[in-house]
């Protein structure tokens, strides 16, 4: 029998652009190699950034970029990445190898202006993890006035003379990252203690600046760490705008894994979603309505195989993607809690959108699906009532075999699915109250091995049409086996 989609016009919430955000921390060849290259040529630059990269992340249009980590976030003076760069001091990077297996030290050639200028050209929001592990409020407010305020102070006199007149106005910055762990270590009682320090001087600089600062606060999907931490916050959880999730999943080897392990993957991949639920309720508890969003700001799939030595890097396969499709329809079906999410990690690490060689950069499966999302942007995430089977009846594995969410806005439904059938499925989408039409329907991967992965550029499958018929009044259509497709109806 077809799966069944029905869709409603239950609304959930705007699709937030900055659902579809990502994350570029100064690990492996994500920054140097990546985007940055210090020594120029082969790689073709602007500004000192990949031309190739930055054109593939410009098609995409990429709303949100998370900088400087990560891990490394927390062990960052932002004012050793500033002024000319022959001054600027070699440091240790304290987690991680920077592409040459065991030298993790970092030379701050990339700094604040470089990352700024990199959104400047994608046009996105930077947002900006401050230090809390090994630095203090007074360190990270001196990063705000510097990038945000317009005044006569030497900090902004500094950021003149370093070539920048107009501040940046950044309006997203982290207090902290992953602070239960490699942030510091700390319980979320002393960690709320933190914040609250923090999150009182970055605050105080937003009248003169006249833009409202966003603050995500540290959370985890472990224990009662958000219980604990807002708890502990009482009524100054009004200083905490957004409050993160972090989840990687792997299953088996990156390439060469069974039908069973194919399947888990999905099956751990919801565990993000659950988190999510999870994060939701605890708010509630806690803050006013929609007072706090969720912020996804690390999320994807993390296979054995992505090592420090090796800089996390990985085959970035069309399982991988068909992971992020389930992923990202997860997203648009919970747009009413979810403020932000930030792929891990843009280029080279882990399951990111671009990967590079000294001279070319191409594009991965999760890069396709992503363009296939893009249309959901700032629409109203709609509800979709769905049959389908599940891979097993075991809880753990009972992984769904279609995903779905839908959007709309005044004038027709964006709809996007996930086949993770290994075989094709049948699927009927009807519409409540009315009979549709299809004016455009693609699909990606439609006969690609699920462990394939790209290794150069013209090796990634792009989208085809989906063919589809309309049968007393319902939409019909057959996925091809690990498929994910993109639907426009009137
Ligand atoms: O993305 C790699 C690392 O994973 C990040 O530095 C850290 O925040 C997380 O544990």
């Amino acid at each position: 029998m077809a799966d069944r989609i029905v869709l409603t016009d239950r609304q959930i919430g705007r699709i937030d652009p900055n659902l579809h955000g990502h994350f570029a921390e100064h690990l492996g060849r994500c920054i140097y190699g990546g985007l940055w290259v210090d020594d120029g040529p082969p790689a073709e630059t602007v500004d000192g950034l990949r031309a190739d990269t930055l054109e593939l992340l410009a098609d995409l249009d990429i709303p949100m970029l998370r900088w400087p980590g990560g891990c490394f976030a927390d062990d960052y003076d932002w004012t050793d990445g500033i002024g000319p760069r022959e001054n600027r001091p070699r440091t240790r990077n304290a987690h991680w190898t920077q592409g040459r297996a065991n030298v993790p030290e970092e030379s701050n050639a990339f700094g604040t202006h470089e990352f700024l200028t990199l959104c400047e050209h994608l046009e996105c929001e930077p947002y900006l993890a401050a230090n809390v592990g090994t630095g203090s409020p007074d360190l990270a407010a001196d990063w705000v006035e510097y990038c945000n305020y317009d005044g006569d102070t030497d900090l902004v006199d500094r950021r003149r003379e370093n070539g920048r007149i107009e501040p940046w106005d950044v309006r997203y910055w982290g207090v902290g990252n992953e602070n239960w762990g490699c942030g510091g270590n700390f319980t979320p009682e002393n960690y709320a203690h933190e914040y609250r320090r923090f999150a009182t001087y970055l605050r105080s600089l937003r009248s003169p600046m006249d833009i409202e600062l966003d603050l995500v606060a540290c959370g985890h999907f472990a224990g009662d760490w958000n219980d604990a931490f807002l708890e502990t916050l009482g009524e100054d959880v009004e200083m905490v705008d957004h409050l993160s999730v972090h989840r990687y999943y792997s299953a088996g080897h990156a390439t060469d894994f069974s039908s069973e392990e194919y399947y888990e993957l999905f099956a751990n991949s919801r565990r993000l979603l659950a988190d999510i639920d999870a994060a939701a309720e605890t708010i509630d508890d806690h803050a006013p309505p929609e007072a706090i969003g969720v912020a996804v700001d690390e999320w994807g799939v993390w296979h054995p195989v992505a090592e420090n030595d090796n800089g996390l890097e990985q085959p970035n396969t069309v399982r991988d993607a068909i992971s992020a499709a389930g992923i990202l329809d997860g997203f648009n079906n919970r747009a009413d809690v979810i403020s932000m999410a930030n792929l891990a990690q843009t280029v080279n690490v882990l399951q990111c959108l671009v990967q590079t060689d000294q001279e070319s950069a191409w594009a991965t499966p999760t890069y396709r699906v992503f363009e296939l999302h893009r249309p959901h942007r700032n629409r109203q995430a709609t509800a979709v009532e769905m049959s389908t089977e599940r891979v097993q009846e075991d809880e753990e594995m009972a992984v769904p075999l279609l995903t779905a969410s839908a959007s709309r806005d005044s004038t027709d439904w964006y709809i996007t699915l996930s086949n993770r059938d290994l075989d094709a499925r049948a699927v009927s989408i009807d519409v409540d109250g009315h009979d549709p039409t299809v004016t455009d329907a693609t699909v990606l991967f439609g006969h690609a091995d699920p462990a394939a992965y790209p290794t150069g550029p013209g090796e990634t499958p792009s989208p085809t049409m989906l063919d589809t018929a309309t049968e007393g009044g319902s939409v019909t259509l057959s996925l091809p086996g690990s498929s994910v497709a993109g639907v426009r109806l009137t």
